[in-house]
């Protein structure tokens, strides 16, 4: 078969090291490739590059993606989609690696039930995606947090301070209770749980009163004030797939603690850094791990799936039960990082 392969949203360390497993796997299994460029929006524009085992020679390591990414969504704009369908057939594309999160890969599965042949690989440093445990670039993501608190801790120790972290993650707390969890966050505010500014300061105040003369807050993107309705964005604008740009929560966390405390209170917003550079080693054989799946369904004419991970066993999923419903913090991880707060 020609395969096509195609990277779509917002990057993630190990994008790289897909490709190369799945075209180093599908090689060896007799198909051949074609990269998409940017994402959907290259299979409406038909912008491809050739990709064989050479291209993806010293892959593994590299972040971003060679194929480069966009949040494009062909079911948005009309004739996108015919657009789509009409490359795929002209250009003999005879089934497709989607690798994406939630958006990407809920394309890739309305066009599966359109007659198209596509296959997906879970992606997101927000590891929200359903029906697979962890989803690649996540273990990366929170090293980088992980990193950075260790770094925060110092100085908010030796100024006395509070510091409020904020990450990623969108409408789960995933990155915040891992990230939180391995940093030794002294409170972490996550979307599936609302909080209470007067909780917030108790917490800071009650270390103080204790002997401890610093306190880390951990904040998720998506975490939510009780007494507030709605998300803090950076503005209205959404994406092609409907989605807020989320930020801020972390900016005003601090001034309401510093207002209500008068303790000293900076923040930090760790951004993009938390997407960017090389995967962990354990991310690297993760992608790698489901590359050769989704190549393998592929050959196995299992379309319509996804490369998941089931406990330690790769295993595979519907692209439709794996999509449109995001996967959030269980209470049981939560607890555990509950025991830790003050
Ligand atoms: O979905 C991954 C993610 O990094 C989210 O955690 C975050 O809200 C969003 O993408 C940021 O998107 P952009 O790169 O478009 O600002």
């Amino acid at each position: 078969m020609r395969v096509g392969i195609l990277t779509g949203g917002g990057d993630c360390p190990g994008l790289n090291a897909v490709i190369r497993a799945v075209v180093k796997r599908g090689t060896q299994l007799g198909h051949t490739f074609v990269g998409i460029k940017d994402g959907w929006r290259g299979l409406i524009s038909a912008n491809y590059v050739d990709l064989d085992t050479a291209a993806v020679a010293g892959l593994l390591a590299r972040g971003g993606t060679i194929l480069g990414t966009s949040r494009t969504n062909p079911f948005k704009k009309d004739g996108d989609v015919e657009k789509v369908l009409a490359n795929l057939k002209k250009d003999k594309i005879d089934a497709l690696v989607c690798i994406g999160g939630d958006d990407t890969l809920g394309v890739a599965s309305k066009l599966f039930d359109m007659g198209i042949k596509t296959v997906g690989v879970p992606k997101t440093i927000d590891n929200d995606l359903s029906c697979t445990d962890f989803t690649f670039g996540f273990d990366t993501a929170i090293s980088i947090v992980c990193e950075a608190m260790d770094r925060l801790r110092t100085t908010t120790e030796a100024h006395h301070r509070v510091m409020v972290v904020e990450v990623m993650g969108r409408h789960a707390g995933w990155i915040a209770v891992y990230g939180g969890l391995a940093g030794g966050a002294d409170l972490i505010l996550i979307p599936e749980e609302p909080f209470g500014m007067d909780e917030v300061c108790r917490v800071v105040q009650g270390r103080k009163q204790g002997g401890f003369n610093y306190s880390i807050i951990m904040v998720a993107e998506g975490a939510m004030p009780k007494q507030t309705e709605g998300f803090v964005t950076k503005d209205s604008t959404v994406d092609a797939f409907g989605h807020v740009k989320l930020g801020g929560i972390g900016e005003m966390l601090a001034k309401e603690i510093e207002k209500r405390t008068s303790l000293e209170t900076r923040h930090v917003v760790l951004g993009h850094l938390q997407r960017g550079g090389s995967p962990t080693a354990h991310d690297r054989i993760l992608a790698t791990r489901y590359g050769v799946k989704a190549i393998e369904l592929v050959h196995e004419g299992k379309f319509g799936r996804m490369a998941a991970l089931n406990g330690n066993k790769v295993v595979d999923a519907s692209l439709k039960d794996s999509t449109g419903k995001t996967k959030t913090v269980d209470k049981e991880t939560y607890e555990v990082a509950k025991v830790f707060f003050g």
